[in-house]
């Protein structure tokens, strides 16, 4: 189909996603010669920009190498501009008729970078003015929050089906596009090494982490109405959760991965507030910088008695055959001491173990993600030398060194690029979605009606105590950092 042109809306394009994501996304894409030539790159928002106030607005966020200007400007003659409300359907006509002109018989990709309040509104909208002609095809692309709790995204849902059918819906999780993310299906289906391991027999616990060294910092007032969990936990670390926990699927088509992922999702109870952990961070003294000095009810944008939680952590089970008894812990903070983002399969000690007390560690699968994307394994081996002690050692697929030199894409990169191609397998399906808030809407409105109060931690901390209280509590073993 890369013959046929194509239209890329940009809904929302004088936002911060389109300004550091998605325009420069679309240049990498563009530059690298991965979607058609003919791609027309339309903005619509509300302000009245010319395209070259656009232009200077996005273009600092681009990588543009020393031989790549001529190509830059070709790619901005491609891009134009359209200033129009989200609930006017006369400026979805205006829309409209700027589309034909460019091309009347194109493909249409729209991403809606906006905010929740108008996706109701500017979907009818597209569907009833914006829509390619019927020999072409029309996508969405939708940026999450999809809705805050179960009902709101089941309206949502609703709202959509009604009006696109799911082949034409994009749902973006873009920690789905992430190198090593995406890898959890090959490392598990294509190594007979780790199938027969992957059960409840074998495996202790399994520990995933996101932990992020800034705080909220001018992102306050959209933070504050969702909270870590409904920024983080409940859509990245869960999907991770979902691969990390399914069976295998019939094969790789989309229907077929999505329909375990559903599987897994419906095995797991809605969240008890007694496994839980939540944390909001305070600033630090001594902090080495302004941030570091301004805790999270410093920010203009949050109320100064503000219970939402900047750190959680929670335990979920899996009621299966496979996983029945192993906690699955998901971990996540913002204004921790590191950047990291990784999956800890810990598995149970060895039986009949005949050294010496205490000398043998548990083996870990540890899936780093992000940053310095590795795969390792911790193991136990003979100290190199005369004596015959045990140590634990390491199997280390970093891949900087394995693959030095090879660019690893950036994630939005990775699943805009599946949108031109009609690949669904990482994006979310909507019954996925309704697990999901299934699994947490109990708990996150428990939290919300109790106002129940976060454990208070310093900027640049490990995060509460109490949050490696509950990781002992399941029988998790510290090997290391974690
Ligand atoms: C977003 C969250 O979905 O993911 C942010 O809204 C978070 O709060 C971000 O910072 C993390 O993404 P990444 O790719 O930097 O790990």
């Amino acid at each position: 189909d890369y013959q046929v042109p194509h239209v890329f809306v940009v809904g929302g394009a004088s936002g911060d996603l389109a300004k550091k994501k998605i325009y420069p996304t679309l240049w990498g894409l563009y530059k690298d010669q991965l979607i058609p030539k003919q791609t027309f790159f339309v903005g619509y928002a509300r302000s009245k920009f010319s395209i070259l106030e656009l232009r200077e607005k996005v273009e600092p966020f681009f990588k543009v190498g020393p031989n790549e200007n001529e190509v830059l400007e070709e790619f901005w003659k491609m891009n134009s501009y359209v200033a129009g409300s989200y609930d006017k359907g006369p400026d979805f006509q205006t829309l409209d008729s700027h589309i034909r002109g460019l091309s009347c018989k194109a493909h249409r990709i729209i991403y809606l970078a906006l905010p929740p309040t108008v996706y109701q509104s500017i979907t009818k909208n597209i569907h009833d003015y914006c829509m390619a002609p019927k020999e072409c095809w029309t996508r969405i692309i939708v940026e999450k929050p999809f809705g805050h709790d179960s009902q709101s995204s089941a309206e949502l849902s609703k709202h959509l089906s009604g009006l696109f059918v799911e082949n034409q819906l994009y749902r973006i999780d873009h920690y789905l596009g992430k190198e090593m993310v995406q890898n959890l299906v090959i490392q598990r289906f294509g190594n007979r090494m780790f199938a027969p391991l992957w059960n409840r027999d074998n495996i202790a616990s399994v520990v995933i982490s996101f932990k992020e060294p800034f705080g909220t910092f001018g992102r306050g007032g959209y933070f504050d109405t969702f909270g870590i969990i409904r920024d983080v936990m409940q859509n990245h670390l869960l999907q991770m959760l979902s691969l990390i926990a399914m069976e295998k699927p019939v094969s790789l088509n989309a229907e077929d991965i999505r329909n375990e992922k559903v599987k897994v999702l419906k095995c797991i109870k809605p969240i008890e507030i007694t496994e839980v952990v939540l944390g909001q961070y305070m600033g630090d003294p001594n902090g080495p910088n302004e941030d570091s000095r301004t805790g999270y009810l410093d920010d203009p944008g949050v109320s100064k008695d503000s219970v939402t939680p900047t750190f959680a952590t929670a335990v979920l089970f899996v009621k299966n055959e496979r996983w029945d008894g192993v906690p699955f812990i998901l971990r996540c903070g913002k204004a921790l001491n590191e950047r990291k983002a990784e999956v800890r399969v810990q598995l149970k000690d060895v039986s009949g173990d005949i050294f010496t007390r205490g000398q043998l560690a548990r083996n870990e699968l540890v899936i780093r993600v992000q940053p310095d994307e590795a795969v390792y394994m911790k193991i136990m081996g003979k100290k190199p030398g005369n004596s015959f002690d045990c140590e634990e050692t390491e199997l280390d697929l970093t891949y900087a060194s394995r693959y030095a030199g090879v660019k690893l894409p950036d994630a939005y990169e990775r699943l805009i690029l599946d949108v031109f191609l009609g690949s669904q397998i990482h994006f979310v399906r909507s019954d996925e979605l309704a697990e999901a808030w299934r699994i947490f809407t109990p708990l996150l409105h428990k939290i919300d009606k109790e106002r129940i109060k976060p454990v208070k931690y310093t900027f640049g901390s490990r995060g509460p105590k109490e949050s490696d209280d509950l990781l002992k509590k399941y029988n998790f073993t510290y090997t290391g950092t974690y």
